[in-house]
Protein backbone atom coordinates (compact mmCIF):
# COMPACT_ATOMS: atom_id res chain seq x y z
CA UNK A 1 0.00 0.00 0.00
CA UNK A 2 1.55 3.27 -1.07
CA UNK A 3 2.10 5.15 2.09
CA UNK A 4 0.80 9.27 1.49
CA UNK A 5 3.74 11.50 2.73
CA UNK A 6 1.25 14.08 4.36
CA UNK A 7 0.09 11.38 7.35
CA UNK A 8 1.90 12.84 9.69
CA UNK A 9 -0.03 10.98 12.41
CA UNK A 10 2.28 7.76 10.94
CA UNK A 11 5.49 10.05 10.67
CA UNK A 12 4.89 10.70 14.44
CA UNK A 13 4.08 6.73 15.42
CA UNK A 14 7.02 5.77 13.13
CA UNK A 15 9.86 8.45 15.00
CA UNK A 16 8.49 7.89 18.24
CA UNK A 17 9.04 4.19 17.74
CA UNK A 18 12.26 4.92 16.44
CA UNK A 19 13.47 6.92 19.60
CA UNK A 20 12.04 4.49 21.78
CA UNK A 21 14.21 1.62 20.00
CA UNK A 22 17.35 3.32 20.18
CA UNK A 23 16.82 4.43 23.62
CA UNK A 24 15.57 0.60 24.18
CA UNK A 25 19.01 -0.48 22.73
CA UNK A 26 21.32 2.05 24.65
CA UNK A 27 22.33 3.99 22.17
CA UNK A 28 20.17 6.89 23.50
CA UNK A 29 21.04 7.80 27.44
CA UNK A 30 20.23 11.30 27.41
CA UNK A 31 16.48 12.17 27.48
CA UNK A 32 17.05 15.19 25.78
CA UNK A 33 18.16 13.70 22.92
CA UNK A 34 15.22 11.11 22.95
CA UNK A 35 13.10 14.32 22.98
CA UNK A 36 15.29 16.12 19.94
CA UNK A 37 14.92 12.59 17.66
CA UNK A 38 11.00 12.65 19.20
CA UNK A 39 10.72 16.12 17.31
CA UNK A 40 12.44 16.39 14.46
CA UNK A 41 10.75 15.13 11.23
CA UNK A 42 13.24 13.21 9.09
CA UNK A 43 10.84 12.41 6.87
CA UNK A 44 10.87 15.79 5.52
CA UNK A 45 14.78 15.69 5.06
CA UNK A 46 14.82 12.59 2.38
CA UNK A 47 11.39 13.40 0.52
CA UNK A 48 12.32 10.72 -1.84
CA UNK A 49 12.06 7.74 0.55
CA UNK A 50 9.03 5.93 2.22
CA UNK A 51 7.86 6.66 5.68
CA UNK A 52 9.22 3.17 6.68
CA UNK A 53 12.68 3.73 5.43
CA UNK A 54 12.95 7.65 6.90
CA UNK A 55 12.01 5.63 10.09
CA UNK A 56 14.21 2.77 9.66
CA UNK A 57 17.57 3.06 11.43
CA UNK A 58 19.42 3.63 8.00
CA UNK A 59 21.22 5.92 5.85
CA UNK A 60 19.63 7.25 3.16
CA UNK A 61 21.64 7.71 0.32
CA UNK A 62 21.08 11.06 -1.60
CA UNK A 63 24.22 11.71 -4.02
CA UNK A 64 26.78 9.42 -6.17
CA UNK A 65 29.70 10.93 -7.83
CA UNK A 66 30.22 9.86 -11.40
CA UNK A 67 32.07 7.26 -10.86
CA UNK A 68 29.69 6.10 -8.48
CA UNK A 69 30.93 5.99 -4.57
CA UNK A 70 28.34 7.79 -2.37
CA UNK A 71 29.24 11.23 -1.22
CA UNK A 72 26.47 12.52 0.41
CA UNK A 73 23.90 10.63 2.96
CA UNK A 74 21.17 11.31 5.56
CA UNK A 75 23.34 9.32 8.04
CA UNK A 76 21.89 6.25 9.90
CA UNK A 77 20.00 7.47 12.73
CA UNK A 78 21.98 5.21 15.56
CA UNK A 79 25.31 6.84 14.27
CA UNK A 80 23.91 10.33 14.45
CA UNK A 81 22.68 9.41 17.95
CA UNK A 82 25.86 7.92 19.50
CA UNK A 83 28.04 11.13 17.89
CA UNK A 84 25.21 13.90 19.33
CA UNK A 85 25.30 11.60 22.71
CA UNK A 86 29.36 12.18 22.69
CA UNK A 87 28.89 15.59 21.66
CA UNK A 88 26.75 16.53 24.66
CA UNK A 89 25.11 19.82 23.49
CA UNK A 90 24.17 21.99 26.41
CA UNK A 91 21.47 24.41 26.22
CA UNK A 92 23.09 27.64 24.73
CA UNK A 93 25.82 25.65 23.18
CA UNK A 94 26.84 27.55 19.63
CA UNK A 95 27.73 24.61 17.44
CA UNK A 96 29.01 23.86 13.80
CA UNK A 97 28.07 21.18 11.92
CA UNK A 98 30.29 19.83 8.84
CA UNK A 99 28.98 18.23 6.44
CA UNK A 100 25.00 19.08 6.04
CA UNK A 101 21.85 17.02 5.34
CA UNK A 102 19.68 19.44 7.20
CA UNK A 103 18.60 16.28 9.53
CA UNK A 104 21.42 16.08 12.14
CA UNK A 105 21.08 19.83 12.40
CA UNK A 106 17.45 20.31 12.89
CA UNK A 107 18.74 17.69 15.48
CA UNK A 108 21.58 19.63 16.92
CA UNK A 109 19.20 22.74 17.00
CA UNK A 110 16.59 21.26 18.99
CA UNK A 111 19.13 20.68 21.89
CA UNK A 112 21.27 23.42 21.39
CA UNK A 113 17.62 25.73 22.30
CA UNK A 114 16.83 29.20 21.62
CA UNK A 115 19.61 30.98 23.26
CA UNK A 116 21.84 28.90 20.96
CA UNK A 117 23.17 28.28 17.47
CA UNK A 118 23.76 26.25 14.73
CA UNK A 119 25.81 26.52 11.40
CA UNK A 120 25.82 23.83 9.23
CA UNK A 121 28.73 23.88 6.20
CA UNK A 122 29.16 21.37 3.32
CA UNK A 123 30.79 21.85 0.43
CA UNK A 124 28.42 20.77 -2.20
CA UNK A 125 25.84 23.62 -3.30
CA UNK A 126 23.76 20.99 -4.05
CA UNK A 127 23.30 20.11 -0.48
CA UNK A 128 23.61 23.28 1.10
CA UNK A 129 20.54 24.43 -1.59
CA UNK A 130 18.37 21.09 -0.32
CA UNK A 131 19.10 21.70 3.23
CA UNK A 132 18.51 25.29 3.13
CA UNK A 133 14.80 24.12 1.60
CA UNK A 134 14.23 21.28 3.92
CA UNK A 135 15.19 23.07 7.11
CA UNK A 136 13.16 26.00 6.07
CA UNK A 137 10.20 23.34 5.40
CA UNK A 138 10.73 21.69 8.64
CA UNK A 139 10.77 24.66 10.85
CA UNK A 140 14.42 25.25 11.63
CA UNK A 141 14.74 28.47 9.28
CA UNK A 142 17.43 29.95 12.19
CA UNK A 143 20.06 27.28 11.45
CA UNK A 144 23.01 28.98 9.33
CA UNK A 145 23.70 26.98 5.87
CA UNK A 146 27.34 27.68 4.45
CA UNK A 147 28.37 26.66 1.08
CA UNK A 148 32.42 26.50 1.83
CA UNK A 149 34.67 24.03 2.07
CA UNK A 150 34.54 22.54 6.01
CA UNK A 151 38.12 22.33 6.37
CA UNK A 152 37.88 26.00 7.28
CA UNK A 153 35.31 25.77 9.61
CA UNK A 154 33.24 29.12 9.23
CA UNK A 155 35.53 31.43 11.55
CA UNK A 156 33.03 34.54 11.01
CA UNK A 157 30.73 32.22 13.65
CA UNK A 158 33.87 31.20 15.58
CA UNK A 159 34.30 30.37 18.78
CA UNK A 160 32.13 27.19 18.78
CA UNK A 161 31.05 25.20 22.04
CA UNK A 162 30.95 21.73 20.10
CA UNK A 163 31.75 21.10 16.57
CA UNK A 164 30.16 17.92 14.75
CA UNK A 165 31.90 16.57 11.99
CA UNK A 166 29.84 14.64 9.98
CA UNK A 167 31.97 13.31 7.34
CA UNK A 168 35.11 10.77 7.39
CA UNK A 169 38.07 13.04 8.25
CA UNK A 170 42.06 11.78 7.78
CA UNK A 171 42.93 15.21 9.67
CA UNK A 172 41.89 17.55 12.67
CA UNK A 173 41.98 20.78 10.42
CA UNK A 174 43.90 23.79 12.12
CA UNK A 175 40.90 25.77 11.75
CA UNK A 176 38.92 23.23 13.91
CA UNK A 177 41.01 23.18 16.90
CA UNK A 178 41.76 27.39 16.35
CA UNK A 179 37.24 27.98 16.30
CA UNK A 180 36.54 25.80 18.99
CA UNK A 181 36.31 27.47 22.62
CA UNK A 182 38.80 26.32 25.19
CA UNK A 183 37.30 23.53 26.87
CA UNK A 184 34.92 23.20 24.02
CA UNK A 185 34.07 19.43 22.12
CA UNK A 186 34.68 18.27 18.54
CA UNK A 187 33.16 14.92 17.60
CA UNK A 188 34.79 13.86 14.60
CA UNK A 189 34.67 10.22 12.46
CA UNK A 190 39.03 9.88 12.20
CA UNK A 191 39.70 7.75 9.78
CA UNK A 192 43.08 5.74 10.92
CA UNK A 193 45.12 2.91 9.33
CA UNK A 194 41.96 1.63 7.67
CA UNK A 195 39.75 1.77 10.73
CA UNK A 196 37.00 4.62 11.35
CA UNK A 197 36.26 5.93 14.72
CA UNK A 198 34.03 8.92 16.06
CA UNK A 199 36.35 10.14 18.26
CA UNK A 200 35.22 13.10 20.59
CA UNK A 201 37.71 15.52 21.68
CA UNK A 202 37.89 18.14 24.33
CA UNK A 203 39.91 21.05 23.71
CA UNK A 204 42.89 21.31 26.46
CA UNK A 205 44.57 24.55 25.82
CA UNK A 206 46.56 24.33 22.23
CA UNK A 207 45.48 20.27 21.78
CA UNK A 208 42.99 17.94 21.84
CA UNK A 209 42.44 14.56 24.02
CA UNK A 210 39.83 11.86 23.14
CA UNK A 211 37.14 11.51 25.95
CA UNK A 212 35.04 8.77 24.43
CA UNK A 213 34.87 6.62 20.92
CA UNK A 214 32.70 4.52 18.63
CA UNK A 215 33.33 2.49 15.33
CA UNK A 216 31.20 4.19 12.91
CA UNK A 217 31.19 4.55 9.17
CA UNK A 218 30.75 8.05 6.79
CA UNK A 219 31.83 9.18 3.81
CA UNK A 220 35.06 10.43 2.71
CA UNK A 221 35.45 14.07 3.16
CA UNK A 222 36.35 16.18 -0.14
CA UNK A 223 38.36 19.35 -0.73
CA UNK A 224 41.34 20.40 1.01
CA UNK A 225 41.65 17.65 3.54
CA UNK A 226 40.44 15.09 0.81
CA UNK A 227 43.08 11.79 1.35
CA UNK A 228 43.64 8.59 0.27
CA UNK A 229 44.56 5.28 1.09
CA UNK A 230 46.93 3.40 -1.02
CA UNK A 231 46.72 0.30 -2.68
CA UNK A 232 49.48 -2.37 -3.25
CA UNK A 233 47.83 -5.15 -5.12
CA UNK A 234 49.09 -8.71 -3.97
CA UNK A 235 46.81 -11.25 -5.92
CA UNK A 236 45.76 -9.24 -8.91
CA UNK A 237 42.78 -6.66 -8.74
CA UNK A 238 40.90 -9.31 -6.35
CA UNK A 239 43.47 -8.51 -2.78
CA UNK A 240 45.47 -5.57 -1.86
CA UNK A 241 47.10 -4.16 1.20
CA UNK A 242 46.15 -0.80 2.13
CA UNK A 243 48.19 2.09 3.78
CA UNK A 244 47.62 5.62 4.93
CA UNK A 245 49.38 8.79 3.33
CA UNK A 246 51.58 9.09 6.23
CA UNK A 247 53.49 5.66 6.04
CA UNK A 248 56.13 4.88 4.03
CA UNK A 249 55.86 2.05 2.37
CA UNK A 250 59.78 1.03 1.36
CA UNK A 251 59.28 -2.57 0.52
CA UNK A 252 56.21 -4.57 -0.23
CA UNK A 253 55.61 -7.90 -1.37
CA UNK A 254 54.98 -8.51 -5.04
CA UNK A 255 51.92 -9.10 -6.70
CA UNK A 256 51.57 -13.23 -6.70
CA UNK A 257 53.06 -13.47 -2.84
CA UNK A 258 49.77 -15.71 -2.43
CA UNK A 259 51.07 -18.16 -4.92
CA UNK A 260 53.40 -19.17 -2.21
CA UNK A 261 52.75 -21.87 0.17
CA UNK A 262 51.22 -20.72 3.53
CA UNK A 263 52.00 -20.77 6.96
CA UNK A 264 49.55 -20.69 9.47
CA UNK A 265 49.77 -20.64 13.11
CA UNK A 266 47.00 -20.80 15.86
CA UNK A 267 47.23 -18.36 18.81
CA UNK A 268 44.99 -20.27 21.30
CA UNK A 269 43.24 -16.75 21.63
CA UNK A 270 39.64 -17.19 21.47
CA UNK A 271 36.84 -14.64 20.61
CA UNK A 272 33.48 -14.17 20.03
CA UNK A 273 32.20 -13.58 16.19
CA UNK A 274 30.83 -10.66 17.42
CA UNK A 275 33.48 -9.48 19.21
CA UNK A 276 34.87 -5.80 17.33
CA UNK A 277 38.33 -6.27 16.98
CA UNK A 278 39.00 -2.80 16.17
CA UNK A 279 40.45 -2.26 18.93
CA UNK A 280 42.71 -5.58 17.91
CA UNK A 281 43.72 -4.10 14.99
CA UNK A 282 45.12 -0.76 16.45
CA UNK A 283 47.27 -2.46 18.86
CA UNK A 284 48.46 -4.43 16.03
CA UNK A 285 48.94 -1.07 14.02
CA UNK A 286 50.82 0.87 16.60
CA UNK A 287 53.01 -2.23 17.53
CA UNK A 288 54.21 -3.69 14.32
CA UNK A 289 56.12 -2.36 11.52
CA UNK A 290 54.88 -2.82 7.70
CA UNK A 291 51.77 -2.49 9.15
CA UNK A 292 48.71 -2.17 6.62
CA UNK A 293 44.99 -3.59 6.01
CA UNK A 294 43.77 -6.37 3.54
CA UNK A 295 41.45 -5.01 1.34
CA UNK A 296 39.42 -6.95 -0.95
CA UNK A 297 38.22 -10.83 -1.20
CA UNK A 298 39.25 -14.07 -2.35
CA UNK A 299 36.66 -16.88 -3.27
CA UNK A 300 37.34 -19.93 -0.93
CA UNK A 301 36.66 -21.12 2.41
CA UNK A 302 40.25 -19.94 3.57
CA UNK A 303 39.90 -16.08 2.22
CA UNK A 304 41.20 -13.70 4.22
CA UNK A 305 38.83 -11.25 5.16
CA UNK A 306 38.74 -7.98 4.03
CA UNK A 307 39.81 -5.44 6.39
CA UNK A 308 41.96 -7.60 7.96
CA UNK A 309 44.93 -6.34 10.11
CA UNK A 310 48.18 -7.45 8.20
CA UNK A 311 52.21 -7.11 7.81
CA UNK A 312 54.51 -6.50 5.18
CA UNK A 313 58.07 -7.11 4.45
CA UNK A 314 59.70 -6.51 0.64
CA UNK A 315 58.99 -10.10 -0.41
CA UNK A 316 56.28 -11.41 2.29
CA UNK A 317 52.91 -10.98 4.29
CA UNK A 318 51.34 -12.66 7.14
CA UNK A 319 47.15 -11.62 8.03
CA UNK A 320 45.17 -12.02 10.97
CA UNK A 321 42.53 -14.82 10.21
CA UNK A 322 39.91 -17.00 12.50
CA UNK A 323 38.80 -20.34 12.68
CA UNK A 324 35.71 -22.12 14.46
CA UNK A 325 36.41 -24.04 17.48
CA UNK A 326 36.45 -27.61 18.04
CA UNK A 327 34.64 -27.66 20.70
CA UNK A 328 33.09 -25.08 22.58
CA UNK A 329 29.86 -21.93 21.43
CA UNK A 330 29.46 -21.99 18.01
CA UNK A 331 29.84 -18.38 17.72
CA UNK A 332 33.57 -18.62 19.25
CA UNK A 333 36.78 -18.60 17.31
CA UNK A 334 40.45 -19.04 17.77
CA UNK A 335 42.56 -16.31 16.50
CA UNK A 336 45.94 -17.25 14.08
CA UNK A 337 47.26 -15.88 11.44
CA UNK A 338 48.15 -16.64 7.91
CA UNK A 339 51.33 -15.97 6.37
CA UNK A 340 53.24 -16.12 2.57
CA UNK A 341 56.92 -15.44 1.87
CA UNK A 342 60.31 -16.00 3.12
CA UNK A 343 59.88 -13.74 5.96
CA UNK A 344 56.23 -15.41 6.90
CA UNK A 345 57.38 -17.76 9.96
CA UNK A 346 58.35 -14.54 11.12
CA UNK A 347 55.96 -12.03 10.96
CA UNK A 348 53.46 -14.37 12.25
CA UNK A 349 55.40 -15.03 15.64
CA UNK A 350 55.60 -10.87 16.02
CA UNK A 351 51.98 -10.53 15.21
CA UNK A 352 51.10 -13.95 17.66
CA UNK A 353 53.47 -12.10 20.44
CA UNK A 354 51.40 -8.88 19.96
CA UNK A 355 47.68 -10.20 19.87
CA UNK A 356 48.69 -12.24 23.57
CA UNK A 357 49.69 -8.80 24.86
CA UNK A 358 46.69 -7.14 23.40
CA UNK A 359 45.00 -10.31 25.31
CA UNK A 360 46.03 -10.26 28.67
CA UNK A 361 47.02 -6.39 28.72
CA UNK A 362 44.55 -4.55 26.51
CA UNK A 363 41.68 -6.67 25.58
CA UNK A 364 39.14 -5.84 28.61
CA UNK A 365 40.75 -2.18 29.44
CA UNK A 366 39.60 1.37 28.49
CA UNK A 367 40.67 1.50 24.90
CA UNK A 368 43.36 3.91 23.31
CA UNK A 369 43.42 7.15 24.22
CA UNK A 370 44.33 10.06 21.92
CA UNK A 371 45.77 13.45 21.27
CA UNK A 372 45.97 15.90 18.63
CA UNK A 373 48.55 18.27 18.66
CA UNK A 374 48.97 21.01 15.66
CA UNK A 375 52.73 20.54 13.45
CA UNK A 376 55.41 22.02 15.59
CA UNK A 377 53.82 21.39 19.41
CA UNK A 378 55.66 19.35 22.16
CA UNK A 379 54.10 15.88 21.55
CA UNK A 380 53.51 13.35 24.35
CA UNK A 381 54.38 10.26 24.70
CA UNK A 382 52.91 6.96 22.65
CA UNK A 383 52.48 5.88 19.19
CA UNK A 384 52.67 9.25 16.76
CA UNK A 385 50.88 9.10 13.58
CA UNK A 386 51.72 12.64 11.50
CA UNK A 387 49.25 14.00 9.00
CA UNK A 388 49.35 17.42 6.84
CA UNK A 389 48.37 19.54 9.67
CA UNK A 390 48.38 17.56 12.83
CA UNK A 391 50.00 15.31 14.72
CA UNK A 392 48.22 12.00 16.59
CA UNK A 393 49.44 10.09 19.30
CA UNK A 394 47.90 6.99 20.51
CA UNK A 395 48.61 5.68 24.31
CA UNK A 396 47.30 2.48 25.66
CA UNK A 397 46.47 2.45 29.42
CA UNK A 398 46.33 -0.84 31.54
C1 LIG B 1 27.16 11.97 5.55
S1 LIG B 1 26.83 13.47 4.75
C2 LIG B 1 26.30 14.53 6.06
C3 LIG B 1 25.06 14.03 6.74
C4 LIG B 1 24.30 15.09 7.49
N1 LIG B 1 25.06 15.72 8.56
C5 LIG B 1 22.96 14.62 8.00
O1 LIG B 1 22.25 15.46 8.56
O2 LIG B 1 22.58 13.45 7.85
C6 LIG B 1 28.45 14.11 4.45
C7 LIG B 1 28.46 15.45 3.76
O3 LIG B 1 29.77 15.97 3.87
C8 LIG B 1 29.98 16.81 2.77
N2 LIG B 1 31.41 17.11 2.63
C9 LIG B 1 32.40 16.36 2.09
N3 LIG B 1 33.57 17.01 2.15
C10 LIG B 1 33.32 18.19 2.75
C11 LIG B 1 34.13 19.31 3.09
N4 LIG B 1 35.43 19.34 2.84
N5 LIG B 1 33.53 20.37 3.69
C12 LIG B 1 32.20 20.36 3.95
N6 LIG B 1 31.39 19.34 3.64
C13 LIG B 1 31.94 18.27 3.06
C14 LIG B 1 29.37 16.05 1.60
O4 LIG B 1 29.04 16.92 0.54
C15 LIG B 1 28.14 15.42 2.27
O5 LIG B 1 26.98 16.15 2.02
Amino acid sequence: MAVLRNDSAQAESLRTALARQLVAEGTIRDERVAAAFRAVPRHLFVPHAPLEIAYADDVVLMKRSKAGVVISSVSQPSIVALMIEQAAIRPGDRVLEIGSGGYNAALLRELAGPGGSVTTVDIDPEVTERARALLDLAGYADVRVVRADGEYGVPDEAPYDRIVVTVTAWDIATAWIDQLRPGGRIVVPLRVRGQTRSIAFDRVGGHLESRSTTLCGFVSMQGVGANYERLVPIAGDRLGLCFDEDQEIEAHPCDGVLAQPPEQVWSGVVVDREEPLLDLNLWLATTLPGYCVLSGELPGVAAPRAGAAAVATGDSVAYLCCRPLRRGPESFVELGFTGYGPDARDLIDRMIDQLRIWDVHHRRGPGPAFQVHVVGDELPPGFRIPRRNSHITVSWKG
